[in-house]
């Protein structure tokens, strides 16, 4: 592992694994391949842009000419896909983008990998290719039944990752994590949306009875898992990646509100999101047996998550102000309060 393509590397999660990996490591290349779509942002990868072992390539993973360029002139010998659409709100509005990225993306990635006889593609999964689970705990031999057109997505990506190891022997790891948080998370997803609303005294749409439960895991927790199955995970298998422990999201609201010192009186009901899965929850003893532990359990999660969200505001205001962001608020959350 020296030339590793971080695809995706300019949002949340690819961002934080490219500081993990320049911040512990000295002896590996990361090229980040992004489209730089809403999601994408240069500033996420700013302490970096100095960085001798970090080059940054504007590019879209469906783009076979330009990923095989990539692969080319860096000399790629490691490839791992953030590279995705990702907040189920829009995939229910637009799926589109979500077949076209998250399907056959990572098909034309696997075809880079297969060309180019890299060592190892990884593909960054999500627990929610499981399907909703009322009880127990998914394990990753569970059958996959994905409710929302992004787990579908997903759940395609990752059937097309095991074909091409089963079919050409490509040496595929995937990692199915849970709901991450932690800094640079676009202000969409609910942590980071309820936090910087609370800051603004903005109301909080809860969807729901607010009963549905996440795993919430701290970005840094997921970046070291996907670096121990890098370097110690086996070709062909699956790796769950959380916490292995639930919050509702009505806690994790009172959570916040409290850290803040903020009155309960700013959650808003609205209806709920369709199809929303009730609860996810994984089986991580997998990977716990390569010796990967969870650092962050909840309470430390989303306290260093609400600190950096404090003290960066420049960064998310810059975000919500823009039109963009305010269309999407407005498609999203007019007319749905109960
Ligand atoms: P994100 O939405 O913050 O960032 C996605 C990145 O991919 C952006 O930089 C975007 O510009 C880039 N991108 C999108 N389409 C592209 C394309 N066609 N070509 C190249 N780049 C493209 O996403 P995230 O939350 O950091 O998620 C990263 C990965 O982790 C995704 O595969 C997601 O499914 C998975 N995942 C996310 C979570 C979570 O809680 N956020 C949990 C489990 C798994
Ligand atoms: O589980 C992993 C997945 O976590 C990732 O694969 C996805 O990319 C990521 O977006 C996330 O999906 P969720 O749908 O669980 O995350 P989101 O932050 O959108 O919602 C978390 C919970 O909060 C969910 O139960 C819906 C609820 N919610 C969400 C929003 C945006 C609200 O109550 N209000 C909101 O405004």
């Amino acid at each position: 592992m020296k030339n590793i393509l971080v695809t995706g590397g300019a949002g949340f999660i690819g961002s934080n694994f490219v500081h993990y990996m320049l911040g512990r490591y000295d002896d590996v290349n990361i090229i980040v391949f992004d489209k730089l779509t809403y999601a994408g942002n240069m500033e996420n990868l700013a302490p970096v842009a100095d960085n001798p072992h970090y080059t940054f390539v504007h590019g879209d993973i469906c783009d076979a000419a330009a990923v095989d360029a990539a692969m080319q002139a860096h000399d790629i010998d490691t490839i791992v896909n953030f590279a995705a659409e990702t907040h189920v709100d829009r995939s229910l509005m637009e799926p589109g983008s979500f077949i076209q990225t998250d399907v056959y993306g990572t098909f034309v990635l696997l075809e880079a990998a297969k060309k180019f006889g890299v060592e190892r593609y990884h593909q960054i999964s999500t627990d929610e290719v499981y399907g909703e689970v009322m009880e127990g705990r998914s394990t990753e031999t569970d059958r996959l039944e994905p409710r929302s057109p992004y787990s579908a997505s997903k759940a395609g990506g990752d059937l097309l990752c095991l074909s091409y190891f089963t079919s050409f022997g490509l040496p595929v790891t995937i990692t199915r994590g849970s709901n991450n948080i932690g800094p640079y998370q676009y202000p969409e997803k609910v942590v980071p949306l309820f936090i910087t609303n609370a800051i603004d005294d903005k109301p909080l749409p809860l969807y729901g009875d607010g009963l549905q439960m996440r795993d919430y895991q701290y970005v840094q927790d997921h970046c070291a898992g996907i670096d121990v199955v890098l370097r110690k995970g086996t070709p062909g298998e699956i790796y769950n990646l959380g916490t292995g422990v639930e919050t509702t999201n009505i806690t994790m609201t009172k959570t916040i509100l409290k850290m803040l010192g903020k009155p309960e009186s700013l959650i808003q009901p609205v209806t709920d999101r369709p199809g929303h899965d009730r609860r996810y929850a994984l089986d991580v003893s997998k990977i716990e047996s390569l010796g990967w532990r969870t650092e962050f359990d909840f309470d430390r999660a989303i306290e260093a998550t609400v600190k950096w969200y404090v003290e960066n505001e420049d960064w998310w205001r810059k975000i919500k102000s823009g039109a963009a962001y305010e269309a999407y608020y407005a498609r999203n959350y007019t007319g749905r309060e109960v």
